[in-house]
């Protein structure tokens, strides 16, 4: 990728608790001396916030898969231009609350965008910054709509939450796919158990991406 950061990010289905863990670990991180950045998609930016609220709010059947895929790689664009490609130039460590494979998983594995669409979006607008490292947390569907629905957020952001649960069966077929497809940038973590148990064995899989860094 050319440039000397560290690239992030955490996937998963709803309710996994990846939000949680990823402030967990950039404490630890921070606390290490290390710069980090947090942020997460669809959003990091105006534009791309922007984008987000017609994504995640609203009627399940207001959007197509495609719509949904070309929305977030427009926000995907201008968040890698303004904010994750300029923090990993700097040398930041970069921890991205979902990226890339939400897309394939959300849209084209369990949704009906065409994966060659995704592909191609992929090539073009992500290119040289790939994530080294993907954490997708792994949860029973059941488990995971719960606590979404538990948590809620006030803001209405739960239109992807809504769909049936034929969509959330397929999307945890679609983050094993993803992990099988890419073994060395994706591995599977066990999202059950308690926030700390989850929070050491996010660790166990950073750390060894830490050594040689110097904080
Ligand atoms: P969040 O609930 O983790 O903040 O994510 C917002 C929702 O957007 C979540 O339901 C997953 C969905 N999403 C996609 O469908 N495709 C994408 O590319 C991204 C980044 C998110």
């Amino acid at each position: 990728m050319g440039a000397k950061g560290l690239f992030i990010t955490f996937e998963g289905g709803e309710g996994t608790g990846k939000s949680t863990q990823i402030a967990l670990l950039a404490d630890h991180l921070r606390q290490q001396g290390h710069a980090v950045l947090t942020t997460r998609e669809p959003g990091g930016t105006k534009s791309a916030e922007a984008i987000r609220k017609l994504l995640v709010t609203g009627e399940t059947g207001s959007l197509s898969s495609t719509a949904e895929a070309l929305l977030n790689y427009a926000a995907r664009d201008d968040h890698l231009r303004r904010i994750i490609r300029p923090a990993l130039a700097r040398g930041e460590i970069v921890l991205c609350d979902r990226f890339m494979d939400s897309t394939r998983a959300y849209q084209a594995y369990a949704g009906d965008c065409p994966a060659a669409l995704v592909d191609t979006l992929e090539r073009e607008v992500v290119d040289g910054t790939r994530p080294h490292l993907t954490l997708i947390f792994d949860l029973p569907v059941e488990t995971g709509l719960q606590r979404a629905a538990t948590r809620g957020d006030g803001k209405g952001e739960d239109r992807f939450e809504r769909f049936g649960r034929d969509f959330h069966d397929r999307l945890r077929q679609a983050w094993q796919r993803i992990a099988r497809e890419d073994p060395q940038r994706c591995k599977l973590v066990d999202a059950t158990g308690s926030i700390g148990e989850v929070a050491g064995r996010v660790r166990a899989l950073v750390q060894p991406l830490l050594k040689g860094r110097r904080p």
